[in-house]
């Protein structure tokens, strides 16, 4: 079974409670739920994970290394500074998307730099929740023709 990380950083455990004018009012669930809906036409699916502390994330990108064909990545503010968690997925070999619910370039000038985008496939930034089904879409497709990817 192909399985597809799912990875959301501080403060995303509680979307829908959290600032709705700027994140909207989808729930972590309803994200999971949204990508797992998606990555299903292939069989693929999701190991949904989020923490608070930046070990934690680079703890579980250590454990899904060899075991995912892919990841979705909303790093929240560990956008900025999140230098353990770029070199987590520097080691990171399947392609992987980096997903923003809010544009950040629309917002103050600390979320403009992202030091984990450099090392992305790609980034989807102020689409809200939509944008990891997007995200998901762009890793059908950027799997095609890899184990467990589309023929
Ligand atoms: C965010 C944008 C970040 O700047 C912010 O710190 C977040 C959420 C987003 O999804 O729009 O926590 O990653």
């Amino acid at each position: 079974m192909s399985v597809v990380l799912l990875l959301n950083g501080p403060n995303l455990g509680i979307l829908g409670q959290r600032e709705p004018e700027v994140y909207g009012t989808d729930t972590l669930a309803d994200i999971e739920a949204a990508v797992a809906e998606e990555v299903r036409v292939r069989g693929w699916e999701v190991a949904s994970v989020q923490h608070d502390s930046e070990g934690d994330l680079v703890g579980a990108i250590h454990r899904h290394r060899g075991s995912t064909v892919g990841a979705i990545v909303n790093p929240g503010a560990l956008m900025i500074a999140g230098w353990s968690l770029r070199d987590a997925l520097a080691s990171y070999a399947p392609p992987w998307v980096e997903v923003h619910l809010s544009n950040v370039w629309a917002r103050e000038r600390f979320r403009h730099d992202s030091v984990i985008a450099p090392l992305a496939s790609g980034v989807v930034v102020g689409l809200g929740a939509f944008g990891y089904r997007l995200a998901a879409r762009a890793l059908l497709h950027l799997c095609a023709g890899t184990p467990g990817g589309p023929s």
